[in-house]
């Protein structure tokens, strides 16, 4: 009788306290899983602890790191155009798409991916050579219009907008007006020195023409690469001292005049330049800016980690990185995890972007002309054929994983945290964890857990993948798990 009770009282603790794993989404190796909710009924119990499995993740909640902001990529016009073609000849493809990439309602068969690059401006990805400004001799910045964009640019970024209010917006310029810079044409080039103190008033204009189509900006970057020149496609060389210049005239514009919660972004290149270009923008204009982004296509990441530590007041973000058509989809997942979604975000990235949101399956279309992008093309997060088809690629299974364990809880409430995780056991370099922690509205509502696991075990011996038996600790408890090879997410509540 005393033992009995004792038991159910046991019994009513456990359930009070302990947490369960309510669902993991999964993407395999082999395809069997591609993003698939699994809800496993019951939910996995973190129990009282026994003994670690070949992997043991070692959650660390009291020590927390940066709030993210979100996945994603770029709405270039080539991305908007086959989108806005596919909302005409199938709407019903173009919206369920939308809601697949965007929808972030917790539940949903969805990314809920929140941040996109938007370009200020023709880019390789673009029908044609266009500024915001090609009144020629416009020093007074009378004729920043947003609308020299195409129109199809701007409507489809409302749609993305309908189905996910809370997408953060990072513009960026691949160019200068043409007439502006040494080279007179938007191809390749650099600001002549007397158009440095002009140049910021383009860029503030630039923020005001698309507020006043109804598009609030988060972050503004001086230039997209600042450190290439290509004759073929709109770019421009800035030096750090100039790009400095031109930042801390904007960030005044910003503060003084309606937009004083615009991030100012500098940098926006590749890793390998985080010890020269970056450190010398924040040298030498370090506290006009909130901080930096990264591109893939030089260094590692390895780069941005040092510059963190150098510069722990910054914020980092990972801004592009492309997909290239012919490369092997397990070895990309694999690389997209270990480099940016999961190793960009541990050195301390707010949010990891993809290049092109969408592009067709030649990775079309492009700049008139442009050697960008050659070969056998690049790859969209999605692909979209001009029939109105779409499929998503390894780009998006990788980000989809990380986008899910840190999207708001709570419509409209904050989204995840990063926190420290240890992986211990005989196969701890088997797998790659990440963890997070996503507040709530309502503050007596319980917080939201989460771990995005890549399980890259599959080549001991020859290919031979295989599932890692691991145990995951939490306030003293512990759940068990066998990860397959490929990438899971999971989450839990607690207190
Ligand atoms: C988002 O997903 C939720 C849950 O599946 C659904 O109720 C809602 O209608 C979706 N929103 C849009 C805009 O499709
Ligand atoms: C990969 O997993 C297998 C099976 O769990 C294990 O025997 C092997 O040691 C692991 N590989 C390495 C290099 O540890």
């Amino acid at each position: 009788m005393r033992g009995a009770t004792l038991a159910t009282v046991l019994a009513l603790c456990s359930m009070v306290e302990s947490q369960k794993i309510w669902d993991i989404w999964q993407t395999t190796w082999n395809k069997n899983k591609l993003f698939s909710s699994l809800a496993p009924n019951p939910p996995l119990d973190f129990v009282a602890p026994g003994a670690i499995g070949d992997a043991d993740i070692l959650v660390d909640e009291n020590t927390k790191y940066q709030t993210i902001v979100g996945f994603g990529g770029s709405l270039t016009d080539s991305s908007a155009q086959l989108m806005s073609n596919m909302k005409s000849v199938n709407p019903s493809n173009y919206w369920s798409l939308l809601n697949y990439l965007f929808n972030a309602t917790e539940g949903a068969n969805a990314a809920g991916l929140s941040y996109l690059r938007f370009p200020i401006g023709a880019c390789d990805f673009s029908p044609k050579q266009y500024s915001y400004n090609d009144v020629s001799g416009d020093t007074g910045m009378k004729n920043v219009d947003a609308n020299a964009a195409p129109s199809y640019t701007f409507s489809v970024l409302a749609d993305i907008l309908a189905v996910n209010p809370a997408i953060k917006i990072h513009v960026v310029p691949w160019s200068p007006p043409g007439w502006m810079k040494d080279s007179w044409t938007m191809n390749g080039g650099s600001l002549r020195s007397e158009m440095i103190d002009v140049y910021p008033t383009y860029l503030f204009r630039a923020l005001q023409s698309l507020r006043s189509k109804g598009i609030e900006v988060y972050a503004v970057s001086i230039q997209n690469e600042p450190q290439y020149s290509n004759p073929t496609y709109p770019t421009a060389s800035f030096t750090p001292s100039t790009e400095a210049r031109i930042g801390i005239q904007l960030k005044s514009l910003m503060k003084s005049n309606g937009f004083p919660n615009v991030k100012l972004v500098g940098y926006d290149h590749n890793w390998d330049g985080a010890p020269g270009y970056a450190t010398q923008l924040m040298q030498a204009g370090g506290d006009a800016f909130d901080g930096v982004s990264f591109h893939c296509y030089g260094g590692s990441v390895s780069q941005q980690g040092d510059f963190s530590r150098q510069y722990p007041n910054k914020e980092i973000y990972f801004t592009e990185c492309s997909g290239t058509y012919g490369s092997d989809w397990w070895q990309d997942i694999k690389w997209y995890l270990d480099n940016i979604f999961i190793g960009s975000v541990e050195r301390n990235a707010k949010a990891a972007l993809m290049w092109n949101l969408a592009l067709d399956p030649q990775g079309n279309p492009k700049y008139p002309g442009t050697s960008s992008c050659g070969g056998p093309g690049c790859r969209g997060i999605v692909t979209i054929g001009w029939d109105g088809t779409w499929s998503v690629n390894q780009e998006f299974y990788a980000m989809s994983h990380v986008s899910k364990a840190t999207i708001p809880r709570d419509i409209g409430g904050p989204s995840g945290q990063r926190m420290k995780v240890n992986v211990g056991g005989s196969l701890s370099w088997a797998l790659r964890v990440g963890a997070f922690v996503t507040g709530r509205l309502n503050s007596a509502d319980w917080l939201r857990y989460s771990l995005v696991v890549l399980n890259w075990n599959d080549s001991t011996g020859g290919w031979n993948p295989q599932p890692v038996k691991a145990t995951i600790e939490f306030r003293g408890m512990q759940a068990a798990y066998t990860f397959p090879v490929g990438v899971s997410t999971l989450w839990w509540y607690g207190e």
